[in-house]
């Protein structure tokens, strides 16, 4: 099981985690993921002078996510991760 923790904190709230959130949520019913990947709010991550919105995947901290990265995220970093 690979968990995301996508930080809700107030910079990252701002700057877009909720449709983050929702993005990612549609990708992993895309990939048909239930199951295997945990998506997790999370509070600050003390990385709010990055840019975009601050997620552990795994790990690994990821910073300035945009929504429109995450298909490439996924294609690079999240079905990677799974395939193990
Ligand atoms: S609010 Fe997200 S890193 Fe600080």
């Amino acid at each position: 099981m690979l968990t995301v923790q996508i930080c809700v904190g107030s910079s990252c709230f701002l700057r877009g985690a909720p449709a983050v959130i929702n993005r990612m949520q549609e990708l992993v019913e895309a990939h048909q993921l239930a199951g295997r990947l945990t998506l997790k709010g999370s509070f600050c991550m003390e990385q709010c002078t990055k840019g975009g919105v601050t997620m552990r995947l795994g790990d690994e901290l990821l910073t300035g996510i945009k929504c429109e990265e995450l298909p490439h995220l996924f294609e690079t970093k999240i079905l990677p991760a799974l395939r193990g």
